[in-house]
């Protein structure tokens, strides 16, 4: 047996897989996410830690224990975790979709320079990277600063609890500004950058690697053996393009989960040179490209938690038949934006509306919203010559038959669906299993463990229909741009 670790935004989800790939148990356990200043987004790393090991005890309760094999994990990227000398957390972990650093990503990008940073690592300087949160914090906590022993990425943390070994994986650590992601080292210009060294920064593995065992009192405390294996996981987007079989070249994957990525899997590196998409190791050995919207499903979970007061997303959404026909318009930057426009100051919007606009229109408008977003950044990936016709889904919005139906249309791609949606956690537990030996490579696991179950496919209508609604769409962020400062 195999336990995946999908350590998200909102909450922990562990997966308990068997041999075969089966799903036995999935367990998920919330956690609160603090936004202490308006754009700002932080968590406890203890939180993480305490909920993991209350979700691994109940995800095993019921199993033969001594079954347990192996563990990994799925993360969440680019969080700057910070432990002192007797391994306490310094300060609440800085989170992926924290806008508080543009000063130092402007510094980073105009003062450094874009061409220096994409030498160095393969990538610009992105609010909500790692690197700049370290310069803000060497900036605005000198104290907490010097006292930094350790810094780790938020999946990195668990597996250090679990089994003492500093460690990260090449798709997690691409996320920091800190990897040379083409030579897969620590870039010494950007340490340097940074003020840290190397000894501040965890040991690199591939993200199927063995990385130690489970310590003997977390063993003891889970009644589970002390061989049991910690192996290194990914960056969760990485791991959900495991658990959709998104490996090897030329392949896609669309992940709504609190945040929206595309995800195209590559045999070779290869830089975006509009600097819109990432470019990243990847958890099969090899590489990608990515483009990253920081507000997805969570703006549909605003739209249906804080305004309509609802928690019935799908009947919500059975009311809406008219697609390509709305009216309404809505940007999805609750959080900023990321990918394409590098923007933490972009808000969302809609606009649109006139007297006899519905509630169905609105909710309809914030699932288009996101679509058009996620085409962004499929558009600068064509821009770069990159032929994509398919592509699979994940995450907690791909549940929705319509969302799907909306982005098969927006995108002109078809959708495949898979078995299961739970992305980073199967793609976690298939990671353990080959760490284990189970399977010789992330390929194999990825070929004889995901299956396609359904497939979406675009409608010619509608792709027109939506082809002139999208051109609408992309005149809004630049006309409104001003106005978010
Ligand atoms: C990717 C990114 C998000 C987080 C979400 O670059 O920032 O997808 O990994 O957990």
């Amino acid at each position: 047996l195999y336990i995946g670790v999908d350590l998200g935004t909102s909450a922990v989800k562990l997966l308990l897989m068997d041999e075969k790939g089966g799903i036995k148990k999935i367990v998920s356990k919330e956690y609160e996410l603090h936004f202490p200043h308006p754009g700002w987004s932080e968590q406890k790393p203890e939180d993480w830690y305490s909920q993991s090991m209350e979700g691994i005890k109940e995800l095993i309760s019921e199993c033969d224990k001594s079954q347990v094999a192996g563990i990994s994990f799925g993360g969440q990227m680019h969080g700057l975790v910070v432990l002192d000398e007797d391994d306490d957390v310094i300060r609440p972990a800085i989170l992926w979709n924290d806008g508080r650093t543009q000063k130092e990503t402007d510094y980073l990008n105009n003062k450094i320079g874009k061409d220096k940073l994409s030498e160095y690592t393969a990538n610009i300087a992105f609010a909500g990277f790692t690197a700049p949160k370290i310069l803000w914090m060497r900036e605005n906590e000198p104290d907490n600063f010097n006292k930094i022993k350790k810094i780790m990425l938020p999946k990195d943390y668990l597996a250090y609890k679990l089994s003492g070994t500093f460690c990260t994986d090449y798709s997690d650590a691409s996320g920091m500004l800190l990897l040379d992601v083409k030579n897969k080292c620590w870039s010494k210009q950007m340490m340097e950058i940074c003020g840290v060294s190397e000894e501040q920064l965890p040991k690199l593995f591939e993200s199927y690697e063995v990385v130690g065992t489970l310590k003997e009192d977390i063993a003891e405390e889970l009644g589970l053996s002390k061989e049991v294996k910690i192996i290194a996981g990914a960056g969760d987007n990485a791991a959900a393009a495991v658990g959709t079989g998104t490996v090897g070249d030329g392949m896609c994957n669309i992940s709504l989960g609190t945040s929206g990525t595309i995800f195209i899997s590559s045999k070779t590196f290869g830089v975006d040179s509009n600097n819109a998409l990432h470019s990243f190791d990847h958890a099969d050995g090899y590489y990608h490209l990515m483009g990253c919207m920081l507000s997805a499903a969570s703006c549909n979970k605003w739209w249906m938690d804080e305004i309509l007061k609802t928690k019935e997303y799908s009947k919500e959404q059975e009311g809406i038949t008219k697609l390509g026909e709305n009216h309404v318009f809505y940007l999805p930057y609750l959080m900023g934006e990321r990918s394409p426009h590098n923007d933490p100051k972009a808000r969302a919007t809609f606009i649109g509306m006139s007297m006899d606009t519905t509630r169905e229109e609105m909710t309809q408008a914030v699932l288009e919203g996101v679509a058009f977003g996620l085409r962004d950044s499929l558009e600068v990936a064509r821009s770069l010559g990159i032929k994509i016709e398919r592509t699979k889904i994940c995450g907690g919005g791909a549940k929705s038959p319509l969302w799907k139906k909306i982005i098969a249309n927006v995108m002109n791609l078809k959708v495949d669906v898979i078995e299961s949606e739970e992305g980073p956690g199967y793609g976690g537990a298939m990671l353990a299993a080959v760490g284990c030996g189970e399977y010789d490579s992330v390929q194999e696991a990825a070929d004889q463990l995901v299956k396609v179950v359904d497939t979406v496919e675009p409608d010619d209508k509608l792709v027109a229909k939506y082809e002139a609604k999208y051109q609408q769409f992309r005149e809004i962020y630049p006309a409104l741009k001003g106005v978010f400062q």
